[in-house]
């Protein structure tokens, strides 16, 4: 398959189970949200999709190749849930070093990097040593350098915390062109109206897959009205079998109709 394709994926840390056996199919083109409340295991899984970590069971594929693969990882673009930046070198030089890595020189990396800075709107602070970024800012720069060698394949471990709605709003434009480009895109996020932007959603509990689809569906699926009473009953749906969280469930229902 030309996309991202999660098959029986699971993965322990000690006696913690993160998630249990995960399958999913992520079309190339096409961009896929990652749902689920805190510790559900989003992180773990974008993780293991990138190589970082590896799983105890199962197989994924990218673009046809089963992990790991170095090539795979070399078309690939990682945004860390937490910004890995070199704090005493600019903006600038941060993304001048992983272009490097990437194998980018000369004009091309000049251009990449100006590409990048402007579609994260720091052009002003790019010369500006990150240690004295703000944490928008910080998480700007980290979304240009997951971009910086045009990936084929994005993983973006909620890009958007801290970033005001006007660039967030032209992030998610960008998103969309680079998915019309072909670029597959993962991504998790807790705010609502961004899983919306999704072609398609997993929601994720206690490392399960509860529900996929796209966000109308899983509204359908979960009796509610709009995404966020869908993640509210997906998160709170049986998930502590004590009667009183039961009741507070059917009250929660009982409200959205
Ligand atoms: N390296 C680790 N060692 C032990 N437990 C871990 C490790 N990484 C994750 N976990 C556990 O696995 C579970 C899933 O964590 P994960 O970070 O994937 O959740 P998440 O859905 O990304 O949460 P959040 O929305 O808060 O970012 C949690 O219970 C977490 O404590
Ligand atoms: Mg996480």
């Amino acid at each position: 398959m030309n996309g991202i394709s999660i098959q029986n994926v699971s993965k322990s840390f000690g006696k913690k189970q993160a998630l249990s056996d995960i399958s999913l199919r992520i079309p190339a083109g096409s961009i896929f949200g990652l749902i689920g409340p805190s510790g559900c295991g989003k992180t773990t899984l974008v993780k293991i999709v990138c190589g970082l970590l590896k799983q105890n069971s199962g197989q994924i594929e990218i673009l046809g190749t089963e992990l790991p693969s170095l090539s795979i990882a070399e078309k690939t673009g990682y945004m860390a849930q937490s910004a890995a930046l070199y704090p005493n070198l600019t903006g600038r030089e941060n993304l001048s070093f992983f272009g490097r890595l990437y194998g980018l020189t000369g004009n091309e990396l000049r251009d990449r990097i100006s590409y990048v800075t402007s579609l994260v709107g720091l052009e002003d602070d790019i010369d500006i040593r990150t240690e004295n970024y703000s944490g928008g800012m910080n998480q700007r720069l980290s979304l240009a350098t997951a971009l910086i060698h045009d990936p084929a394949v994005l993983i973006l471990d909620e890009p958007t915390v801290g970033i005001d709605p006007v660039l967030r709003h032209e992030i998610w434009d960008e998103l969309h062109d680079l998915a019309k480009k072909g670029v597959t895109i993962l991504i998790t996020t807790h705010v609502m109206d961004e899983a919306e932007k999704c072609d398609s959603l997993a929601m994720l509990r206690d490392g399960k897959v509860l529900a996929t689809g796209s966000s109308e569906t899983l509204i359908r699926k979960a009796g509610a009205k709009d995404s966020e009473q869908a993640f509210i009953a997906f998160g709170t749906q049986l998930s502590k079998p004590h009667s009183e969280d039961l009741a507070e469930h059917n009250k929660q229902k009982g409200e959205l109709k």
